[in-house]
């Protein structure tokens, strides 16, 4: 009898400090009003980032989803549009494994779009494969593809009151690494198969995010644009459609007890693209809605700098 008591309080006594730490919950306070701004945001289709922009639009933003398939988008925005009955959200091709696509892209929003408030770099993904120009997928999306398109967009953030850049990275950041020589032979931070490997190339392409945040910060001082890093949560998404049948057996009841969800999920975008008062810390990484310390090489100055340069090299941008 006792021992059963001390098992069901040491299940208990574990759910309750898991949900106090690595699957915390937040909320964003901010309550800036969104009525007559633009927000951006790649792959706002699903998972975190369509939680996201139902808040958005919710609150009166313009919202553009910028996303890779029609039929997907057009289906988001309709549910979007039933669940918060704004009609200010427009769907524009975006494919970030594309360079051209992303070129393509910028060129017919600046046509049509008169303002930019908010860019959030949300899209990314957990899988093998190479984008059309030869990167690594995921150094080619989560990183590259966001970096060219932002440095493409900021001419029209600038000419905003306060516009914000908000890069979806992710705790994985700390087991990243980026090995700039191999990068710049071969166009990718890791490759293969088999989910191991993978993943590794996920935490690397996700150390990029918050090296390009610290370093765009740096590049803006002066200009009244911030930027922030995010780690989102653990949250219940599509992110580990690619991982094998058997880990998804493992990780499903795990992630029904215990992951957050989407509208969790978004809450540390929201705070970090709307909330008044969070400009004094741009360049800095946030989780569950408050500045997060990170490690010394995801504020490496040189590290950051030899990875904006490189990016550039490598989108034909210098
Ligand atoms: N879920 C988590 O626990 C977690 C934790 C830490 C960080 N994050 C980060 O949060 C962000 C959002 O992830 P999520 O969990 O919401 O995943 P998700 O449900 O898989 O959504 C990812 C989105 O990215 C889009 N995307 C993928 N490749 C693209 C490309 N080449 N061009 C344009 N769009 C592309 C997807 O579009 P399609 O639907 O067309 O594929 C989808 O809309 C990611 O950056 C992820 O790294 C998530
Ligand atoms: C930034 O905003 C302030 C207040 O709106 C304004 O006075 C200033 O000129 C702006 N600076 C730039 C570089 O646009």
């Amino acid at each position: 009898m006792i021992y059963l008591f001390l098992f069901v309080a040491a299940i208990l006594g574990g759910y309750i400090l898991l949900t106090q730490t690595l699957f915390k919950r937040s909320k964003c306070k901010g309550n800036a009003p969104m009525a007559g701004k633009t927000v951006l945001i790649t792959g706002g289709n699903t998972g975190i980032g369509k939680a996201t922009a139902t808040h958005l639009a919710r609150r009166g933003a313009r919202v553009i989803l910028a996303c890779r398939n029609r039929v997907k988008a057009e289906a988001a925005i309709m549910d979007i549009e039933q669940e918060t009955g704004s009609s200010e959200l427009v769907y524009m091709q975006l494919d970030l494994a594309s360079l051209t696509s992303i070129r393509c892209f910028v060129q017919a929003f600046l046509k049509a779009e008169p303002r930019l408030d908010v860019l959030i770099n949300n899209a990314g993904l957990v899988g093998d494969g190479w984008t059309e120009d030869g990167f690594g997928i995921l150094f080619g999306v989560n990183h590259l593809g966001h970096f060219l398109l932002t440095c493409l967009l900021l001419q029209r953030l600038k000419e905003g009151k306060g516009g914000r850049v908000v890069t979806l990275s992710s705790m994985a950041y700390c087991w990243g690494r980026i090995d700039f020589e191999a990068l710049e032979a071969n166009g990718h931070l890791g490759t293969g198969r088999y989910s191991w490997q993978f993943f590794q190339a996920y935490c690397n392409s996700k150390l990029c995010n918050v090296l390009f945040t610290h370093e765009l910060a740096k590049r803006l001082k002066g200009t009244n644009v911030t930027c922030y890093s995010v780690h989102p949560g653990i949250v219940r998404t599509e992110l580990s459609r690619h991982v094998s049948l058997w880990q998804k057996v493992f990780i499903e009841p795990i992630a029904r007890l215990l992951f957050l969800d989407p509208d969790a999920g978004a809450q540390t975008t929201l705070h970090c693209g709307l909330q008044e008062g969070v400009e004094p810390w741009s360049g800095s990484h946030f989780s569950c809605c408050a500045v997060q310390e990170v490690s010394a090489k995801a504020r490496d100055d040189y590290a950051s700098r030899k990875l904006w340069e490189l990016s550039e090299k490598l989108c034909g941008l210098a």
